[in-house]
């Protein structure tokens, strides 16, 4: 199954990919992580995505369309985290089957705190929350031992510039997606839990078998 998760900052997209990476076997595929890591990497085009990303602002497609067609090229099973998230990337992504579109629904207000106790593995990624997902061992990745940090774009104003950019250029695809006749919609303001159940609800997931 080929999934899009779509919603704004903050909204639980990572969080509910990794559980459906775990216990159902997709591939997981973070546009945000894919970008950071590009920056890790110091190239040319790490340091022009990096710019885009410490403003708060879409890094440009040429960089993020062809990265991603190349990491899902032959997967059966995944789950785009971030991607599209504009028309202009819905667009060029129109040769790619999509069996479903989730939008993440909550509000501005009630993610707006996730970002302060929000932590990193600073190694893989892997998503954490002081207060509402925290780790084993404070400030350890559960996954594999490395140290938890905050993310550069998670200071205020450049939260309040995602938010801009998400009204402006991500919200458009709920209507062009639901045209298509494959949006769900699930209620993101619940607890960790209980939005992961209501995704596999709306998706009709099953875990895999061990
Ligand atoms: P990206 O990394 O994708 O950031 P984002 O879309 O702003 O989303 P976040 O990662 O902030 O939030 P999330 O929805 O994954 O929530 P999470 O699960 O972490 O993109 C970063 C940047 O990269 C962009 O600004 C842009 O510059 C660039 N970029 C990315 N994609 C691009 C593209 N396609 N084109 C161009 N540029 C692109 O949860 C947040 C926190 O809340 C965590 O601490 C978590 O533990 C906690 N939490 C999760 N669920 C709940 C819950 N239900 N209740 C309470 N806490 C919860």
């Amino acid at each position: 199954m080929k999934i899009i998760l779509l919603g704004p900052p903050g909204s639980g997209k990572g969080t509910v990919s990794e559980r459906l990476e775990k216990d159902c076997g997709f591939f997981h595929l973070s546009a945000g992580e894919l970008l950071r890591e590009e920056v890790a990497k110091k190239t040319t085009i790490g340091k022009e995505i990096q710019s885009y990303i410490n403003k708060g602002e879409l890094a440009p497609s040429k960089f993020v369309v062809e990265l991603v067609k190349l990491e899902v090229r032959k997967k059966d099973n995944y789950i785009l985290d971030g991607f599209p998230r504009s028309l202009e990337q819905a667009k060029q992504i129109e040769g790619l089957k999509v069996d479903a579109v989730v939008l993440m629904d909550v509000s501005e207000e009630v993610v707006i705190e996730r970002f302060a106790g929000r932590r990193i593995c600073e190694k893989s990624g892997h998503g954490y929350h002081i207060k509402y997902l925290p780790p084993k061992k404070a400030g350890i990745c559960d996954v594999d031992g490395s140290k938890l940090v905050q993310r550069a774009d998670d200071k205020p104003e450049v939260i309040k510039k995602r938010f801009v950019v998400y009204h402006k250029e991500t919200q458009p695809l709920i209507n062009y997606y639901e045209k298509k006749k494959l949006l769900h919609r699930v209620d993101a303001s619940k607890k960790p839990e209980d939005v992961y159940n209501e995704v596999k609800k709306a998706l009709k997931l099953k875990n895999k078998k061990r």
